[in-house]
């Protein structure tokens, strides 16, 4: 109903809108800036078992892969741990190796996907330890598992996961800063800096949110007509732009790719022409003059280039016929803030062409059967 949406047209943008809460959400009575303190009580019984692991296996499906790609980026930064994420539905169905001192996460934002929670019983039965991120208080994953963190993102309704998503790469983010405190691999002063700057996060969201809501409309308005996007980021926001295509997807109708941006010359590249849009994830970080050259490259061609920069940015913003500006973070949190417009993106070029945004055609909130 109305009331349920908060005077919202659809739960998807509510729930968009409400990620500067539900991130809150997230880190309250977890993190204390001030106090250097951050602790996730769900962790605490088998802490010791992910601080010594030897590698972390990260399982999920849809968006919740594309959080545990992001977990890849930060356990490896942080933490100093080799990570594989899979498919929940790839892994069950091998024979995967597992070892002693390996460590699994499944990441669910119903916690009864049924790919993933075979997938943990799997693991569990080749005797490995298992940490749950999920969503649904007292659902099957979390019951399976051996501990784990909820990411109390609140329920989420629409059929595409925005909120989850940002709260499950929150989740992930202080897995990996504790293991990194407590292994040594940050530094304290790196830690306090970091934490401190991760409690930044739902402001500049809620301040993102704001600020880019009306010229995504108008953006959205221009490219209703595309039939294929593709989406192009490089590091921590490689894995933003699967997610943002995915979204595309899902509630649009819209065919759309992500890529990493310096493979599209093994490909896509050969797609490019005055029809194609090409959304750039391009903040401000260390792989930031190598994706300037991608841009100029789809530039050369043609492409229409939208593209999520920082404030501030003038490279890119001469190149680009839309920059959609954020403010500047850690690159490891950048997805939190990236990902952001990509999602409106998909909801507003949606609600031209779509009826339900809410439940788009042949999908299901929950995959509780193969
Ligand atoms: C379905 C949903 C997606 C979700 C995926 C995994 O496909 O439509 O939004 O990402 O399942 O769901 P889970 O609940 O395990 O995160």
């Amino acid at each position: 109903s109305q009331i349920e949406k908060g005077g919202f047209p659809h739960f998807t943008l509510k729930e968009i809108f409400e990620q500067p809460k539900s991130l809150r959400d997230a880190m309250r009575g977890r993190i204390n800036a001030e106090k250097n303190h951050l602790v996730l009580g769900g962790l605490i019984e088998y802490q010791q078992k992910l601080i010594n692991a030897d590698r972390i296996i990260i399982l999920g499906c849809g968006t919740s892969w594309h959080a545990g790609l992001v977990g890849e980026y930060l356990f490896e930064e942080f933490a100093r741990i080799p990570v594989e994420v899979e498919y929940a539905s790839e892994f069950r169905y091998r024979n995967p190796v597992i070892r002693e001192g390996d460590v699994v996460i499944a990441i669910s934002q119903s916690g009864e996907t049924a790919d993933t929670l075979a997938a943990v019983e799997l693991a569990k039965s080749k005797g490995a330890i298992i940490f749950g991120v999920c969503n649904v208080v007292g659902s099957s994953i979390p019951r399976a598992t051996h501990a784990g963190a909820y990411i109390h993102a609140g329920p989420e309704i629409g059929v595409a996961s925005t909120k989850a998503f940002t709260g499950q790469i929150t989740v992930l983010t202080m897995m990996a800063l504790i293991i990194g405190r407590a292994k040594g691999t940050i530094t304290e002063s790196k830690f306090q800096e970091l934490i401190t700057e991760l409690t930044t996060i739902p402001d500049k969201v809620e301040y993102i949110l704001h600020k880019v809501d009306s010229q995504i409309k108008y953006i959205a308005e221009e490219f209703k007509g595309a039939r294929n996007f593709l989406y192009l980021g490089r590091g921590f926001n490689f894995p933003v732009a699967l997610e943002g295509a995915l979204k595309l997807k899902e509630i649009s109708y819209i065919h759309a790719e992500g890529y990493p941006a310096a493979e599209m010359k093994h490909g896509p590249i050969a797609l490019i022409d005055e029809n194609m849009p090409v959304v750039f994830i391009a903040p401000k970080d260390s792989t930031y003059e190598k994706i300037v050259s991608n841009v100029q490259e789809i530039k050369a061609r043609k492409g229409r280039i939208i593209a999520v920069v920082n404030e501030g940015d003038k490279e890119i913003k001469d190149l680009a016929e839309f920059t959609i500006e954020i403010p500047q973070t850690h690159e490891a949190f950048s997805p939190i803030l990236t990902v952001i417009p990509l999602q409106l993106l998909s909801y507003y070029i949606a609600t031209h062409l779509v009826d339900d945004v809410d439940k788009p055609r042949n999908l299901a909130k929950s995959v509780t059967v193969e």
